[in-house]
């Protein structure tokens, strides 16, 4: 059998192409990076975990009526999904203060904002992504005013939606990064969310301890991070449950259906 074709390898997935034109097929690695590949590691399970976070939150997200680029899970750790052309920008989402913006405006980490504020990095490894303005995105070509109106509106509603979801399993939800792209449709395209969405790309607290679920245990090096990306699958009804077989036990629904549960 030939071996599938490697499109691309990022920091936390690999992307395979696809049995259909214009589908790819995403691998979610255990490899974790922070500030820009300056610090990296490994947190066990992880990317078997984000997977299923992932799904789960863009199906979700597909059912509110918000285009995305996810067809199915295909096992552990992958899943198939649209080819976009991505839109080169980090559409950061937040509710409250932390990470980057609560450095540059001197904010206390955990202050709600006043409003939710979106941000704009450019994707650009080599330059760090840099925060950018919508002017810089109407200069450089890098989205259309009507693309932006749509990532904007997007962005606000799936705010909306996470944030009502995450609340309803006892967690916070800081901030979290998206990214969008383009289906192209003969000379038309549309844009649709793509990439995850987990706890590598969210700020998640617990709404009453403010403890961190999220990556920043590994940036911080607060320790216990498999245990925390395992809360947050767990609260979300996809691990069994804390007495199981030792690690991530993932509670698969084909199992469940099959009990009848
Ligand atoms: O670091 P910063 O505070 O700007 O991050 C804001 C949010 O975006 C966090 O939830 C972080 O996990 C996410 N993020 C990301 N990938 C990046 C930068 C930020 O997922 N390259």
């Amino acid at each position: 059998m030939a071996r599938r074709r490697q499109i691309y390898e990022g920091k936390a997935k690999i992307l395979y192409e696809g049995p259909e034109p214009g589908t790819i097929i995403q691998y979610f690695k255990d490899d974790a990076t922070a500030f820009n590949a300056q610090k990296k590691g490994e947190i066990a399970g992880k990317g078997v975990i984000n997977n299923r976070i992932s799904e789960r939150i863009f199906t979700a997200l597909g059912g509110i009526g918000v285009p995305t680029h996810f067809i199915k899970r295909l096992n552990m750790r992958e899943q198939l999904v649209r080819e976009v052309e991505i839109v080169p920008l980090e559409v950061i989402v937040r509710n409250y203060a932390a990470g980057t913006i609560a450095k540059r405006l001197g904010l206390t980490e955990g202050e709600r904002l006043p409003r939710t504020v979106i941000e704009y990095c450019y994707k650009k490894d080599e330059l760090g992504d840099p925060l950018v303005s919508e002017e810089h995105i109407a200069c450089f070509g890098w989205a259309s005013q009507e693309e932006m109106n749509d990532i904007a509106d997007m962005a606000i509603r799936i705010n909306d939606f996470m944030s009502g979801m995450f609340a309803g399993i006892g967690i916070k939800l800081v901030d979290f990064k998206l990214e969008f792209g383009r289906l192209w449709d003969n000379d038309f395209s549309r844009i649709i969310l793509a990439d995850e969405i987990s706890p590598d790309s969210c700020r998640l607290w617990d709404a009453e301890t403010d403890k961190k679920l999220d990556k920043d245990r590994f940036r911080q090096d607060l320790g216990d991070v498999a245990d925390a990306y395992q809360e947050v699958a767990r609260r979300l009804g996809l691990l069994k449950d804390d007495k199981g077989e030792e690690g991530a036990v993932l509670d698969f629904d084909e199992h469940r259906n099959k009990r009848g549960k």
